[in-house]
């Protein structure tokens, strides 16, 4: 195999009040739980139900702070039209992306707590987005989403995965064969079993949509779709 994966990441903080201006103690809080989540060193593995253990994967996908910009803006919502990755509009441009892992971290309004790029897509735009208040596990924090989460959701799009359910019915696919298929997002904190589809839903799997603490796996087929991409000829690179 690739052995580990290394990602450069560059976290860009544009911020319109000293609250949002999050710590550099919030930001690494970020990375060490990216670096948890993505080599099943996190603690919450281990409430895994048995049916799944089996398929519980450590991604072998290591972050390393890079860099942080901060810039102050008297824009208090971003939206989700990349304005933030542009100098040009205010905001902050992508610092090399064909290696870079970029996160920009602000307000983007509207309840949405973060979004990504899919890899292929234009390199100037390249990276996740989150809001300050979902981003790492101390600080300015927003609970049930105060637990670093929805970045690795975001970088779990970032790097190939769709949600569990594949955006539709139970037949539509997710392109991972063993996250059993589902017909919609699960929220909350669901009890296992949740059952949709005829099977039983990996309702703790990173790329649904329940609470933070209730989050805790990546699956082998998603870690094969994530490291495919680091293969030769592939959209992503390691260093
Ligand atoms: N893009 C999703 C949203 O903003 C992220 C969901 C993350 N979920 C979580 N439990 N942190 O709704
Ligand atoms: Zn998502
Ligand atoms: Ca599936």
């Amino acid at each position: 195999g690739l052995g580990s994966i290394n990602i450069p990441v560059y976290v860009h903080v544009i911020y319109s009040n000293s609250q949002e201006n999050i710590s550099d103690a919030q930001i690494q809080s970020q990375i060490d739980i990216l670096n948890a989540d993505f080599n099943l060193t996190n603690n919450d593995a281990s409430l895994t139900p048995a049916e799944f253990t089996d398929v519980l994967a450590d991604a072998d996908i290591n972050f390393t702070l890079a860099g942080v910009t901060r810039k102050a803006s008297s824009r208090t919502e971003w939206g989700t039209r990349d304005e933030m990755k542009f100098a040009s509009n205010g905001g902050v441009d992508v610092v090399t992306p064909e290696s870079a892992l970029n996160i920009w971290v602000c307000n983007i309004g509207g309840g949405i707590l973060g979004y990504a790029q899919f890899p292929g897509g234009d390199p100037s735009t390249d990276g996740v987005v989150v809001g300050p208040q979902f981003f790492g596990d101390t600080g300015y924090l927003s609970a049930p989403f105060d637990k670093g989460r929805t970045t690795t959701h975001e970088v779990g799009h970032y790097l190939n995965l769709r949600h569990i359910w594949g955006d539709g019915r139970c037949k539509q696919d997710d392109f991972v064969a063993d996250t059993p298929s589902s017909d919609g997002p699960n929220y909350g904190c669901p009890s296992y079993p949740t059952v949709n589809c005829r099977s039983n839903d990996m309702t703790m799997n990173y790329m649904d949509y329940v609470n933070d603490e209730c989050m805790y796996m990546f699956s082998e087929g998603q870690k094969a779709r994530m490291r495919a991409l680091f293969a030769a000829g592939g959209a992503r690179e390691s260093i």
